[in-house]
């Protein structure tokens, strides 16, 4: 299991969406569908990218009571997406909800991965904001092992917490990690990079990346590039 790239695909479009995928017609990337593309196309913009034969990741962070997450996320396994997503903040009773809602019939479900704290938060805004005093380190690993206790398979976490959280939860629980840039590359708005091949030596089970592929001259060169030094 694991150890792929997956390409962020924030276009708002469907027909951007499917202008930058037609350019791939050797392989097909694993992708990743966020809120503003889906908000934008709905529920068919998954059926439609599955139909081409990507792997999809759909990152909709849900956040809600167990009751309306759990009923959410039984309509989300019915698009036969291969991964989601929803915040650990939500507590690990929304989380057990959570799989017990994506559970199939047969008992397949898509991979569940929490988002611990969002990168834009840091230790200031924690405090001040939502009262947490802990040390951010200490929130976002006992966050994952929430997540893990209750069945999930991994945590979005920066490539730099990548190694914290295997030494934390296990090798097996999965790390999803953005911030990934190429070592000649722009950084952009990242804070914390990584390049693909020292995500890579960390342990990262999946890597996602956005404008390094979307926005380069060469989209398909610049994703098996990344393919190269992440995955060889
Ligand atoms: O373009 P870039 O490679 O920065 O895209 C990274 C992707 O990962 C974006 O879709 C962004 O929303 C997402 N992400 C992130 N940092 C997080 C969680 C998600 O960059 N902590």
């Amino acid at each position: 299991m694991g150890k792929d790239v997956i390409i962020a695909c924030d276009f708002a479009s469907a027909q951007q969406t499917f202008e930058f995928l037609d350019k791939f017609t050797d392989r097909k990337p694993f992708v990743k569908i966020g809120m503003e593309l889906f908000y934008a196309e709905g529920p068919q913009i998954v059926r439609d990218i599955k139909a081409r034969g990507h792997k999809i990741f759909l990152d909709l962070k849900l956040h809600d009571i167990p009751n309306t997450v759990k009923k959410s996320m039984a309509v989300l396994r019915n698009l036969d997406v291969d991964m989601t997503n929803l915040h650990a903040a939500g507590t690990g009773r929304m989380m057990s909800a959570a799989i017990e809602g994506l559970t199939r019939e047969d008992g397949s479900r898509p991979l569940l991965i929490a988002v611990t704290q969002l990168t834009s938060t840091d230790q200031q805004i924690m405090e001040q904001d939502l009262l947490i005093e802990k040390p951010i380190d200490e929130v976002v690993m006992h966050y994952a092992k929430t997540a893990k206790a209750s069945g999930l398979d991994g945590v979005v976490c920066s490539p730099l917490e990548a190694g914290k959280v295997h030494d934390a939860c296990g090798k097996e629980f999965l790390t999803v990690t953005p911030g990934v840039r190429f070592a000649d590359g722009e950084v952009g708005d990242q804070k914390r990079v990584m390049t693909p091949e020292q995500a890579k030596q960390i342990g990262s089970d999946y890597i996602v990346v956005g404008r390094p592929i979307t926005a380069a001259l060469n989209p398909v060169a610049a994703y098996e590039r990344c393919v190269k030094e992440f995955c060889d």
